[in-house]
């Protein structure tokens, strides 16, 4: 049985972005196991039907290539090699306990040939520029404090007229709706969680990271001030998860 963690971890507005990166790299080595069962369970299953929706918006006409910023299990990679076919994928996260269960799923779908990981950081990435069409990050840029230098690295490696993506949960506008998400954000769902993760606090952090995450425009514009081009958005089920599209200037 594995050791329960009783780490508290403190609020996202109240640290620097060194701890922040430092507790995000303990939570996701420590809630490996059952990461893909919570993801189902808390979203209803949405989160899959977030990815299918994010992959179809891509476009491969050049190079053939993707890659998955903030991989974690895999599961965005994955459905991009189901969608388009003749596609090679690099998929790079820096916790080696969510790139091994990654790998092991691509391994029993045999897919290695597609999809080749790589332990790296979001804010340095070991690519050249122009090396693919697509750049996304699913469920990433929120555990990462300097988002305008991830959104950048992503421009950079994309080639020009190539989409840099961003899929990730926000907290709702809309007043009853807020006051109800908020609800099952700091009460139903660390409580559900608490029965299933050896790192309960981690759900803590999921629900004060997303209540602390730009809204949906405030993203926009940081997109648009990377440089990024013709920024689109789109709210998935009553906007409490939007894809956000912008595009390398040709
Ligand atoms: C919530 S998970 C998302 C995983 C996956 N993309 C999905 O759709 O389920 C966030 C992932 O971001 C990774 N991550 C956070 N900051 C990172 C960084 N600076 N560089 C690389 N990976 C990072 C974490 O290790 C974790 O695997």
């Amino acid at each position: 049985m594995e050791k329960r963690i009783t780490t508290r971890y403190k609020s996202v507005d109240s640290i620097t972005e060194t701890e922040h990166t430092g507790m995000v790299k303990e939570i996701f080595g420590t809630i490996t196991k059952r990461y893909d069962l919570l993801n189902r369970l808390l979203s209803l299953r949405r989160d899959i039907a977030w990815r299918r929706f994010t992959v179809r918006h891509m476009h491969f006409n050049r190079t053939h290539r993707y890659l998955d910023v903030a991989t974690g299990t895999a599961d965005l990679a994955l459905e991009v090699t189901r969608l388009h076919p003749q596609t090679t994928i690099a998929a790079l996260d820096f916790a080696r306990e969510m790139i091994n269960a990654g790998a092991k799923k691509v391994e029993e779908r045999n897919l290695q040939s597609r999809i080749t990981f790589i332990m790296g950081d979001a804010l340095n990435l070991p690519f050249p520029d122009n090396h693919f069409d697509v750049a996304g990050i699913a469920f990433g840029i929120r555990n990462i404090p300097n988002r305008m230098a991830a959104l950048k690295e992503m421009k950079r490696v994309v080639i020009p007229g190539g989409q840099v993506m961003v899929l990730e949960m926000h907290f709702p506008r809309q007043p009853l709706f807020r006051n109800l998400y908020s609800l099952y954000l700091t009460y139903l769902m660390p409580s559900l969680a608490r029965s299933f993760t050896r790192n309960p606090a981690a759900y803590l952090y999921l629900a004060d990271s997303i209540m602390h995450f730009p809204s949906p425009p405030d993203f926009s514009r940081i997109m648009k001030d990377t440089g990024l081009i013709t920024i689109q958005r789109y709210p998935l089920t009553l906007g409490i998860t939007y894809l956000h599209v912008g595009i390398k200037p040709e």
